[in-house]
């Protein structure tokens, strides 16, 4: 039960990737000097194993000379330099705590957390959006972004011209954001390699009269209309057609459109440009361009709780976290996002939870199968399940 001393550093939260070391590193230099066991990093953290914790130090060993290997039993490790916290912190260590002080449960510190934020937001006058209805009928549950909700967030910044890149695994929940913020006024291009300027900006075809017409693509309609244009998977068009786009953005603000009359397009004040791309996906390009022009990168991990709040069975959501935890300290390729873990609950609803429990491994990439279905075997107490897949003549 951490017990720190006033100004002693707060334990981070372990999201991502160089998150547990850099925490490591932020105990070992306050405790500058004192050899420090994993148990102790580990009840200051009030999470992570302890062998993720010894993982996560020896990897700072190898890079940084000033930590070092202290001790062997318990395995321990110090900080070659002066402390940055003055004072030692105690910490019970977990056995000697009495059983009938009962810690908050990780939830309700969640709960709690939440709870203060959103007086925050109160106290701040900012909109408590919590939920928006989607033009597809579907709830988006708003997350946290700059101490505001999402929604809120990207509204304020359509407001003051200032484009957006999302970027984040499959099914973190980037369109749904744009969706969510946005609602009716989004126009989206779904981006891939055969995006072209046409794509953009529009093409003469031929009308039920053999006419030759032309059709505004959707640059041309988002700007004329003053809606928001949703370049989704951006970095997957070429460098070369996404430049069409750019004059839209900058000073003067217009556009040519050389297919058709040299006709000159200005925006309408409310006009916009969104992009989302995961740069994971095979073919992705993020050229220098296109990050100085959409000026602000926000980043949409994925996150667990949506999914318990979405209704999903908390032991899949349970071998999710556990394998991106893997994830994190290497010992797995990949873990479920939200959009395998809605899935899990839509087949566990229509063929029971043994089917479903199947999908979990099916959904997984063939090699890391056996790393997911030792996690199922660990959370469900089911072992050797396989993937979906047909069998015997009924
Ligand atoms: N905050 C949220 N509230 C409710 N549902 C969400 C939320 N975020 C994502 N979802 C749901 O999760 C699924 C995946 O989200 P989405 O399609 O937005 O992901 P994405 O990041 O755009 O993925 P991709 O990179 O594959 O396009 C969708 O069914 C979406 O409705
Ligand atoms: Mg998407």
């Amino acid at each position: 039960v951490p017990d720190p001393l006033p100004g002693f550093p707060d334990p981070p939260a372990i999201g991502t990737r160089g998150d547990l070391p850099r925490a490591v590193k932020t105990y070992l230099c306050a405790r500058g000097g004192t050899p420090c066991s994993n148990g102790e990093i580990q009840r200051w953290l009030g999470t992570s194993s302890q062998s993720a914790i010894n993982y996560a130090a020896k990897q700072l060993s190898q890079g940084d000379p000033k930590i070092q290997r202290a001790g062997d039993s318990p395995i321990s490790w110090v900080f070659d330099g002066p402390p940055t916290h003055a004072g030692v912190p105690s910490f019970a260590p977990a056995s000697a705590v009495s059983p009938s002080v009962k810690s908050p449960s990780d939830e309700e510190k969640a709960a709690r957390a939440r709870a203060a934020e959103q007086d925050e937001m109160r106290r701040r006058k900012i909109p408590l959006v919590t939920t928006v209805n989607r033009p597809d009928g579907a709830v988006y549950r708003t997350r946290q972004l700059a101490d505001m909700p999402d929604v809120v967030a990207l509204r304020a910044l359509r407001e003051g011209h200032l484009p957006v890149i999302l970027d984040g695994p499959p099914g973190a929940g980037k369109t749904a954001l744009v969706h969510a913020a946005f609602g009716d006024d989004v126009i989206m291009i779904a981006g891939d390699g055969d995006t072209n300027v046409s794509d953009f900006i529009g093409e003469y075809t031929t009308s039920e009269d053999r006419q030759y017409i032309w059709v505004k693509g959707p640059l041309v309609e988002a700007m004329e209309t003053g809606k928001v244009l949703f370049i989704d998977d951006a970095t997957l068009i070429s460098p070369r057609v996404l430049a069409c786009l750019y004059p839209a953005m900058e000073v003067p603000h217009e556009i040519v459109v050389k297919q058709h009359r040299r006709e000159i397009v200005k925006p309408a004040d409310s006009f916009y440009c969104i992009a989302g791309h995961n740069p994971g996906a095979p073919g992705a390009v993020l050229s220098e361009a296109l990050q100085s022009r959409f000026r602000v990168p926000v980043h949409v991990p994925t996150e667990y709780d949506l999914a318990k709040a979405a209704g999903v069975d908390d032991r899949a959501v349970r071998v999710a976290r556990n394998l991106a935890t893997k994830m994190l300290h290497g010992e797995a390729g990949w873990a479920h996002q939200f959009r395998e873990l809605l899935a899990y609950q839509e087949v566990r609803t229509l063929l029971g939870e043994r089917a479903a429990v199947s999908l979990l491994v099916g959904q997984a990439p063939a090699e890391e199968r056996d790393v997911v279905s030792a996690v199922i075997k660990n959370v469900f107490g089911i072992e050797n399940v396989g993937p979906l897949e047909l069998g015997r003549p009924v």
